[in-house]
């Protein structure tokens, strides 16, 4: 499979700015490359401050008519989007997979999911309600009414070239914001590519714009947009450092920021729980993306009890996974994103090995497959000695903990700064209760490993950041309350 397309111009390689697709202000470009050959895919615009600046001006522009377009009428359009993203799936995956390396099924689904966003803010449009507040005093009629926030930067992860900035444009839209977005340097594609779906869907000129940066450019463009107070809100996902500079920097206008950052994700299974079901889980949760998602487990503490016919069962499972590129269909991992990403993964299991952990699969990078390639790996007897123990791997590799109690393995899960999401695996009513209110993240799985949905609240608490993706929650963080008081009544 090559980068051939039903339809061409998907690949665009310009920025989206006022409607019209334009090179960077300088001319400059940069190489976006297949990370399981490293073959050059397509050279895109190499963006400057100039075009960050050009991008906010566009968007800023647009925002008195789009604020005012009826609900309906926005959702009618966020409607049509998701028609077309629907319609140019197979498109849309090919691009993705391509950059990103991720199997072709798992782009697939990935377009489905992104999608369900742009669907589901299309409705919630519709269903922004304020508040009539009762009277305290004669005379005098409060209310309360919700208003776009105003111009919105979303700036979005490689992991999840399409869903992530699916689901920070979708919501914007629909609170009636404008957008400058800027996607990951190594993925730009498949977001230019739903921007030219948006802009054929009838998106008025202005209203989405979008650059594309390689990495010192694309921080010197979202400085741009950090320093003008023109953009009221910032939307990101990605590291919590880069979380953390975001909200000192935007500190000088006082942004409204959503972060969705780093996680650590414990993932527990205690002595009553159906082993069968939670290697099924864990699999699902560890190993989706090639282990490359916010969400994943990255502790998994098991109950001693159970622990070695849990490994074994694991390991049996990891072992079977069909690593390689998005052409071969049965690819179930495909390669790690970058360099980068590959030598934080064998860093974290050589250090795992010398602190004492046993590999009970893989534990190797796969040179014969291409640079970017690690083994789905397995790691017994790991232990808080190790930097895989406070450190997010960011790759397949499920290190196994031992614990004792419920008391013990509770506290080390949230003995770390983040607290995104947490799993856990038990038949006992009584615990789910007591250890789902425990658990210091913003999200549970209960005897299930696949958690998101565009329906449900997505997001963290602790150094995992702040704001809710998704849900109807997920479109407040897009809107300011506004409270009226009217005086002079009878
Ligand atoms: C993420 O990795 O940040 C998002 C994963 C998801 O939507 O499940």
């Amino acid at each position: 499979m090559s980068l051939e397309l039903t339809r061409g111009e998907m690949l665009r390689h310009e920025n989206f700015i006022g409607g019209k697709w334009l090179d960077a202000v300088e001319g400059n470009r940069y190489a976006v490359t297949n990370p399981a050959t490293q073959a050059t895919l397509a050279q895109v615009a190499n963006s400057s401050a100039a075009d960050a600046r050009a991008a906010t001006d566009a968007a800023a522009r647009a925002l008195p008519a789009w604020r005012d377009r009826l609900p309906r009428e926005r959702a009618q359009v966020l409607n049509r989007w998701h028609a077309l993203i629907i319609e140019n799936a197979e498109d849309l995956a090919r691009i993705m997979s391509m950059e990103q390396g991720k199997p072709l099924a798992e782009a697939r689904g990935e377009v489905a999911y992104g999608a369900s966003y742009v669907a589901w803010f299309a409705e919630e449009a519709t269903k922004i309600h304020g508040d009539i507040i009762p009277q305290t005093q004669r005379g005098k009629r409060m209310s309360a009414i919700k208003e776009p926030i105003g111009v919105v930067a979303a700036i979005t992860p490689w992991n999840f070239p399409l869903a992530m900035i699916a689901r920070k444009i979708a919501p914007a839209l629909a609170a009636g914001c404008t957008v400058v977005a800027k996607p990951a340097e190594d993925t730009p594609l498949t977001a230019l590519a739903l921007a030219a779906l948006a802009q054929e869907a009838g998106l008025p000129d202005g209203v989405l714009n979008m650059i594309s940066a390689a990495r010192d450019e694309g921080i010197a463009a979202v400085a741009d947009w950090l320093a003008d107070d023109r953009v009221r809100k910032i939307t990101f996902t990605g590291s919590t450092a880069v979380g953390k500079h975001l909200a000192r920097a935007s500190a000088g206008t006082l942004k409204k920021l959503s972060l969705e950052l780093g996680g650590n994700a414990p993932f527990i299974v205690f002595e009553d729980a159906d082993l069968d079901a939670a290697v099924d889980g864990l699999m699902a949760a560890k190993f989706r993306n090639g282990g490359q998602t916010c969400v994943c487990p990255n502790r998994i503490y098991v109950h001693r009890a159970v622990f070695e016919r849990f490994a074994a069962l694991l390991a049996a499972r990891v072992s079977a996974l069909h690593v390689g590129p998005a052409t071969d269909a049965k690819a179930q991992i495909g390669p790690m994103i970058n360099e980068r990403a590959i030598e934080k993964i064998a860093k974290h299991v050589d250090d795992a090995v010398a602190h004492g952990a046993r590999v009970l699969a893989g534990g190797k990078r796969l040179n014969e497959l291409g640079p970017n390639y690690y083994a789905p790996t397995v790691l017994a007897d790991a232990n808080e000695q190790m930097v895989l123990c406070c450190e997010e791997t960011f790759g397949p590799v499920a290190a196994l903990f031992r614990f004792d109690s419920e008391g013990e393995v509770i506290r080390l899960a949230n003995d770390t700064p983040f607290g995104l999401a947490a799993y856990f695996y038990t038949n006992d009513v009584r615990r789910i209760d007591r250890v789902a209110r425990r658990l210091e993240v913003g999200i549970v799985g209960i005897n299930e490993g696949a958690v998101a949905s565009e329906a449900a609240p997505f997001g963290g608490v602790k150094e995992s950041g702040y704001g809710r993706e998704g849900s109807k929650y997920g479109l407040e963080d897009y809107l300011s309350i506004k409270y009226l008081c009217q005086g002079g009544l009878d």
